[in-house]
């Protein structure tokens, strides 16, 4: 019998699905959960294909049984003393009594430890990792026996395989520990495993995207994608994408673990031992990849150049996106766009979900809704909005879908073992599931794009590809059922963890190739480690709480410390409603968030900017200007994710992972190298506390006043007002306040507020939009600020062929206390204009784009 909390789940699930889908797709969902059962018990293991009524039956009793749970890992065998070993280049074999282990040090920093009980090392295959061995750059790797181990060794990290039982630990350079074994490395039933043990009171981040605290350290989770169907609680696991990787630190020294494992996996991270972390996956090899850094920053990195980068998007992805399930006509969606630009509220994008689709089915319009598509998006592009459309993998089932009968006859779909094509139910009814791991249908899927395309809709989203399939208990296709795994062959229960991110993949390669020249923005609601290489992601169905608002923000952190740079929440939340202030809170909260998109659910109130009266309509639009202004900041991050890896929301500790006082923080931030965000998270609060690393200066944004780091600071925060500090020395740019991002081709200047202060900073450039950047067309300024007994000297170091729009400058100085410059240069040039603001500190003036500045005191 289901426990009482998953009973009253499936409850409201059922009502919400009621609500929203209707009562005969109710009674199909039903029975897909008996369907599924079946499915999953006529082909399970070591039974042979059977049915018939008494399997039926069998289904019936079982349908919602606890999912399966890994067996006690002390149980697993192990590989036992290590009896001899080879090395060959960068790789060690080590075969032990029962099974064999291979280490490979891709790179100094990187070790992969697989294990197999024959010793038949193939090259490996993975959707996660993008870059081959053989891509590796070559470097020296030392094998030292002795007595009682073998050290395997890079410059800069030794691996240490025990003799006697084959365990593992990971050293640095100082052979100071760096990560121990806990247990070894093991498999049973199926199963395969491994115990580490944890550095002590270490926080742990990562695991994807996880309803919890910032810090995961303690709790145990599941990594088996999953649509909790409603709303979505702290704590509640798994959701819609786990990933088998986490990152922790060592006194300081930060190392991460990737468990490269499609299967249902399970994470204990110091759970039932507080000092151990326990993985554990149902099936497939144990391969698992340690990476050093000792930054946090070079973890990430690293892990992007295992797992791929973010590629840069188009800007205009950028801006504000407006969504709602319910934009139901043109009628509604033009009212939309021409309601921002009455009240001049900067957005770019507008959202069209499961409505504007006849019989919501993928790749078709409704033509009664939305009459005329193309001169419909024609007239949003004239006034500066783009259309982004949902797409669900299941294709209805039907003789009328033409897509889904030629896809059936292309034979693109899903099928059982015994060849019969897969069907499910979802929001259309009955459908078919292409197969995302087949390159040749992947190809298939990009092409059908091409009504979008024609349709001039700029962005796709790819919603329900866990894959959810409407039904109780877990609601996915049937373990059983055949993939083709890039003609390797396997089946649901290998593949359901990269179903989506397969299919974000089919979406980006098809679009780009219906539009070459163009760079896609694909938004994807599942995902797994690699995901960044071809979508955005956003966090499900939340809900409008502030709950929900505070845990957008840890989910946000933990997916870019999981290498997802591109990512945000539903701001104001899907189900429910949220009160005025909790939606200035949550628009302010997110208003620097890589992805700002505004969405709710059918059936709730409206939840424009304009919904919740005069007042908060003046401090969203604020919140909206203000990443407006702030965009060549927010895109500069962007840029530095795509080379580096680097999360573009970052927790404190990334930035200043010196200071152990931003270890715990979940409820403030940075954007990019410089901005700290610091929302109001709780309701009616009108003051909160942040906390200043340690190391440098820090400017309140809006008062221009200056404070030292390392202290904990009352601040003032009015319903109107973000909390927001700049790192003192930093250069942080502006646009002139724009409506949409088209207009920033025809910018007149840019503004360059410096925080005096010594420091660096770095301003990325370019077209955004097209591949120019690639060739070079781009524009790579770095500042160096100075301060002399004399004033300050701040140079501009650029690099690249973009040409700006713009080739005037506005600077403005910030300083702790006024001054009254004696002269400024500019290229050496004497500069005679400049306004002093001695109540604000600072000073302004506008110059042509220069190399060297000089300010004299
Ligand atoms: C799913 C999505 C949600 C969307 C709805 C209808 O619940 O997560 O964003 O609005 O489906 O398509």
């Amino acid at each position: 019998m289901p426990s009482d909390s998953s009973l009253i789940d499936n409850l409201k699930y059922a009502w919400f699905g009621l609500r929203s889908i209707g009562l005969p797709l109710i009674l199909r969902s039903l029975r897909y959960s008996f369907e599924k059962t079946y499915t999953d018990l006529k082909y399970a293991e070591p039974i042979k294909p059977r049915g018939g009524p008494r399997l039926w039956w069998q289904a019936i009793r079982t349908f919602n049984q606890p999912r399966p749970a890994p067996p006690p890992f002390d149980s697993f065998q192990q590989p036992g003393p290590v009896q001899s070993w080879q090395q060959k280049n960068t790789t060690l074999i080590a075969r032990c009594q029962a099974a064999c282990l291979q280490l490979t040090a891709l790179s100094p920093q990187i070790i992969r430890v697989r294990l197999n009980e024959g010793g038949n090392f193939n090259i490996p295959f993975s959707y996660s990792i993008e870059k081959p061995d053989s891509d590796w750059p070559s470097h020296q790797v030392e094998l030292v026996e002795q007595d009682a181990a073998l050290l395997f060794k890079t410059d800069v990290l030794t691996v240490r395989i025990r003799k006697q039982d084959a365990q593992i630990d990971f050293l640095d350079a100082q052979a100071q520990p760096l990560n121990m074994d806990g247990g070894g490395f093991g498999w049973r039933e199926g199963w395969v495993g491994l115990r580490r043990s944890l550095p002590p009171g270490a926080p742990l981040f990562g695991l994807g995207e996880q309803a919890y605290p910032l810090n995961l350290r303690g709790h145990q989770f599941e990594l088996w994608h999953t649509d909790p169907g409603g709303r979505y609680r702290q704590g509640q696991n798994p959701l819609y994408q786990g990933h088998p990787w986490f990152i922790t630190l060592n006194q300081n020294r930060a190392f991460g673990l990737l468990l490269d494992n499609t299967h249902r996996s399970f994470f204990d991270l110091g759970h039932r031992q507080p000092d151990c972390c326990t993985l554990t996956a149902a099936g497939g090899e144990l391969r698992l990849y340690f990476i050093h850094g000792p930054a946090l920053k070079d973890v990430l990195a690293r892990l992007a150049a295992l797992s791929g980068h973010m590629p840069l998007p188009p800007l205009w992805s950028l801006g504000l996106h407006q969504s709602r399930w319910g934009y139901k006509s043109k009628k509604m969606v033009q009212e939309i766009a021409r309601q921002f630009r009455e009240r001049q509220i900067p957005g770019d994008v507008i959202h069209l979900d499961i409505d504007y689709m006849k019989g919501k089915t993928g790749f078709t319009w409704h033509k009664g809704r939305f009459s005329d598509p193309a001169e419909m998006s024609q007239r949003l592009r004239q006034d500066g909005f783009r259309l982004v459309s949902i797409i669900d993998p299941g294709l209805k089932a039907d003789r009328l879908n033409d897509i889904a009968e030629q896809g059936k006859r292309k034979g693109v779909f899903l099928k059982y073992p015994d060849g019969k094509v897969f069907r499910g139910p979802v929001w259309p009814g009955d459908c078919y599931f292409p197969d995302f791991t087949d390159p040749a249908v992947r190809i298939w899927w990009g092409e059908q794009y091409r009504i979008l395309v024609e349709a001039g809709v700029s962005g796709f989203w790819n919603d329900m590809n866990e894959p959810s399939v409407f039904g109780l208990g877990d609601g996915t296709i049937p373990d059983p059922v055949r993939h083709s795994y890039e003609g390797r062959g396997a089946d649901h229960a290998q593949t359901h963890n990269v179903y989506g991110m397969q299919m974000a993949r089919a979406t980006r390669e098809g679009v780009s190739a219906l539009r070459p020249e163009q760079r896609p923005f694909v938004l994807s609601r599942s995902g797994y480690t690699g995901i960044q290489r071809y979508a955005a992601v956003w966090t499900g169905d939340n809900e409008s709480s502030w709950e929900h608002l505070r845990l957008s923000i840890s989910m946000a952190l933990n997916l870019g410390l999981s290498g997802v740079p591109f990512v945000g929440p539903d701001i104001g939340g899907f189900f429910g409603a949220p009160s005025g202030e909790l939606f200035a809170r949550w628009i302010q909260a997110a208003a620097l968030f890589p992805l700002c998109r505004i969405h709710t659910a059918a059936d709730t109130p409206s939840q424009e900017p304009w919904s919740f009266g005069p007042q908060v309509e003046a401090i969203t639009r604020r919140a909206i200007e203000l990443r407006y202004r702030l965009l060549p900041a927010l895109y500069t991050a962007f840029w530095q994710a795509s080379q580096a890896g680097a999360p573009i929301a970052r927790p404190m500790l990334f930035d200043f992972q010196d200071d152990p006082q931003t270890y715990a923080l979940d409820d403030q931030f940075m954007i990019g190298d410089s901005l700290l965000v610091a929302p109001v998270l709780a309701e009616g609060e009108r003051a909160r506390a942040l906390y200043l690393p340690q190391g440098q200066g820090w400017v309140n944004y809006w008062t221009g006043q200056f404070h030292e780091g390392g202290q904990t600071l009352p601040v003032e925060a009015p319903l109107d007002c973000l909390p927001l500090f700049v790192k003192a020395g930093s250069v942080l740019p502006h646009w002139p306040l724009i409506q949409h991002t088209d207009q920033a081709r025809t910018l007149s200047h840019i503004e360059l507020h410096l925080f005096a202060a010594e420091g660096q900073s770095v301003l990325y450039e370019d077209a955004g939009q097209g591949f120019g950047y690639r060739r070079g067309e781009h524009k790579i300024s770095r500042f160096v600020c100075r301060p002399t007994d004399q004033g300050l000297i701040i140079t501009v170091r650029s690099q690249g062929d973009y040409i700006t729009p713009y080739e005037t400058v506005v600077w403005t100085v910030h300083t702790a206390a006024p001054i009254a410059p004696s002269a400024i240069t500019a290229d050496s040039l004497p500069i005679s204009d400049w306004s002093v603001d001695a109540e604000r500190c600072t000073v302004s003036f506008r110059i042509p784009i220069s190399q060297r500045l000089e300010i004299m005191f």
